[in-house]
């Protein structure tokens, strides 16, 4: 048996492929387009070993993924594909409606055909996993419950936009063709080989380098953190265990303010790594406003937990603990990823001056 995961160069893709394979002799196909997001470094430590095979093309190239589902046979695609960081997609919304809408809609058409073709054990056995966030859900208010499987989708930004049009599409294809879905809906990550555009390891990267730690706006705007690993273990047990058609939303019970977290960071680097200059902190800078900010995000996680037995193995304390050390301890890998295109994409962001050594 073989499973079909797309964007497993990502950060929570190549997470994913290292613990598939960590627990599991099940061979992995990994397409990937390496865009800026996609670093085989990640998967370094599977060089060389058969049961990885790493495919470099694009989701939106239709002949090349009925080229690998005939070779390969698959018995699920997990689909983590995508252009994924906001601020992009203020900038540039193009390329997440290629990638987010048009790539999943070629990758479910491809799909539709294998499993179409199947018979019997296998075509009972093959799922589509579909992996999504919670940002679909819009933005909610201070007394609002957390996001349910239930709630309307609202989203507000480019990107959200283009993860909502491709939850659709998957839902669709259940409830049009029956193809065997099912998707998972989570709130924000963090830990190894998260890229330094996304909160938490751009304020390791930037604080380690002595530079400003930007804040956008007040800095109250509330996230869910959750564990990359504990995401990892979560998308398992719904690819074996989640009922078709169905939606999972997977949460950590951390909802923390932005400014709280910068904090977090901030002291467990002047414990683990004290700088002369003086407390991190002092380099928080609070910059303008990210346009259509949402201002708070939390996650109702019962139903996997209900359901599925899934509960996060690590605290908010533990985890960000284990990912500003693993920061520290990859230095090579970090200042590998700080490369030419990555100070274009700050520079664009944060203006000029935020490159400067
Ligand atoms: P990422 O940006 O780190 O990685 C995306 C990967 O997809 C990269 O390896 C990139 O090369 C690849 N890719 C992009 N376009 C492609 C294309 N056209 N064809 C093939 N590969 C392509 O993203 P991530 O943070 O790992 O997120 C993975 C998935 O999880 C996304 O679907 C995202 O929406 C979702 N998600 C992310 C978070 C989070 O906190 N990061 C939370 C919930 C859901
Ligand atoms: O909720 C799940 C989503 O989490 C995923 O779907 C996205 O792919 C992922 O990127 C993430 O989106 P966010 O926009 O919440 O993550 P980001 O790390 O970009 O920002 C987290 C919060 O921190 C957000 O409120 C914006 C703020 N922020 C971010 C950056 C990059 C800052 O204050 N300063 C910054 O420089």
């Amino acid at each position: 048996m073989t499973i079909l995961v797309t964007g497993g160069a990502g950060f929570i893709g190549s997470n994913f492929v290292l613990d598939w394979l960590a627990g599991s002799d099940e061979p992995v196909v990994n397409l990937d387009a390496l865009t800026y997001a996609g670093n085989r470094a990640n998967l370094a430590s599977l060089d060389g070993d058969a049961r990885h095979i790493f495919v470099h093309g694009d989701i939106c190239d239709r002949d090349l993924i009925d080229r690998l589902l005939a070779q390969h046979r698959p018995r699920a695609i997990v689909h983590f594909a995508a252009e994924s960081h906001v601020d992009r997609s203020i900038h540039g919304p193009g390329e997440f409606m290629r990638t987010n809408v048009t790539g999943t809609f070629t990758l479910l058409e491809a799909a539709r055909g294998y499993w179409g073709a199947l018979e019997g054990d296998d075509k009972a056995a093959f799922r589509f996993h579909h992996v999504s966030t919670d940002e679909v859900y819009g933005s909610l208010k201070p007394t609002d419950p957390p996001f349910a499987e239930t709630n309307a989708y609202e989203p507000n930004s480019p990107y959200s936009a283009s993860k909502a049009a491709s939850d659709h599409l998957v839902r669709a294809w259940h409830h049009t063709y029956g193809l065997p879905v099912v998707t998972t809906n989570c709130s924000n990550n963090y830990g190894p080989y998260h890229f330094p555009e996304k909160l938490i390891p751009l304020i390791i990267v930037n604080a380690l380098a002595g530079k400003p730690l930007p804040v956008y706006g007040d800095g109250q705007q509330v996230r869910d953190w959750l564990y990359v690993k504990d995401h990892c273990a979560a998308i398992r047990e719904v690819l074996a265990r989640g009922r078709l058609g169905e939606t999972y939303n997977i949460g950590g019970w951390n909802e923390k303010p932005n400014i709280d977290i910068v904090r977090t960071v901030c002291a467990l680097l002047d414990e683990m790594k004290p700088d002369a200059a003086g407390p991190y902190e002092r380099l928080i800078t609070y910059v303008k406003d990210r346009p259509g900010h949402d201002r708070r995000y939390a996650i109702d996680a019962r139903k996997i937990e209900r359901e599925l037995g899934w509960k996060p193995a690590e605290t908010f304390d533990t985890g960000i603990r284990k990912t500003v050390r693993w920061y520290l301890d990859n230095q090579p890998w970090v200042q590998d990823v700080l490369s030419g295109g990555y100070r274009d994409w700050v520079s664009k962001q944060y203006g000029p001056e935020a490159t400067a050594a």
